[in-house]
């Protein structure tokens, strides 16, 4: 049975998409056979991402929150992880989003904007009685915005340890719908991914796989990219 992650963030632009695609890229690159089910029925940014590069376009479905519930048990059958992105501002498919998840993931950029988001996100994910955890994104270290973020994470205690930093890689990886690991493999933005991807790994209590058994399912093909609505 997958285990579901979902990315919530009121805040427009704080990431969601983003740490998406590449936890799943990540995640796939560790062995694990992984979905990214688009909820953004407005803007499906990581469906339209994954969908310009053969290496990347297996990976995503566009998902009607009608359905929503009904696919993802479904769906869990047939992956390790399901990864669920959404639209900000909380609409209905986030408030689905945050109930359908085993762990809710709350990208937060260094602004202000983002932090108070951060706190809605947080109030959503208890409330939905689901763990949360929150993950600096976009951070520039030694500004005063980096560590004000990175105070408040520490103050929560429910933050993963890994820091994802500002990069333009990430930009030029979307550009060319890969994950940033094809894009630019073992540089700082591609091992902050696979340190994350190991982290929630850790969070699942799910092992770290040998380079064996790694090959062996990745051999093992994808369903085709598709679109699910009502
Ligand atoms: N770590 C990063 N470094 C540099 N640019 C980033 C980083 N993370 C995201 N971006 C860029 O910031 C912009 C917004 O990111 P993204 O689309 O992931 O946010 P989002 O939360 O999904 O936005 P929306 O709420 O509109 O769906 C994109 O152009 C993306 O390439
Ligand atoms: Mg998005």
């Amino acid at each position: 049975m997958a285990k579901t992650i979902a990315l919530l963030q009121q805040k427009g632009g704080s990431g969601k998409t983003t740490t998406s695609v590449n936890l799943a890229g990540g995640l796939r690159e560790l062995g694990y056979k992984v979905l990214i089910t688009d909820m953004d029925k407005d803007k499906p940014d990581a469906w339209s991402w994954a969908a310009k590069s053969d290496s990347m376009k297996s990976i995503a479905i566009q998902l009607d929150e009608k359905q929503a519930r009904e696919e993802i048990s479904k769906l869990k059958m047939q992956y390790d992880f399901i990864i669920i992105d959404t639209p900000p501002n909380f609409q209905t498919a986030a408030l689905k989003a945050a109930l359908l998840a085993d762990l809710v993931v709350i990208p937060t950029a260094p602004s202000g904007m983002d932090l108070s988001g951060l706190l809605e996100a947080k109030e959503l994910a208890q409330t939905a009685d689901r763990p949360y955890r929150l993950l600096a994104n976009r951070l520039i270290k030694n500004t005063m915005m980096g560590r004000s973020l990175l105070q408040v994470l520490a103050d929560d205690g429910h933050a993963f340890e890994t820091h994802i930093p500002q990069s333009v890689k990430f930009i030029e990886a979307e550009a060319q719908g890969l994950y940033i690991g094809e894009y630019e493999p073992n540089g700082n933005s591609h091992r902050a991914v696979k340190r994350l991807c190991e982290e929630l790994l850790d969070f699942f209590t799910m092992p770290s796989l040998s380079v064996k058994e790694i090959k062996d399912r990745q051999n093992k093909t994808q369903p085709a990219s598709r679109k699910i609505t009502a």
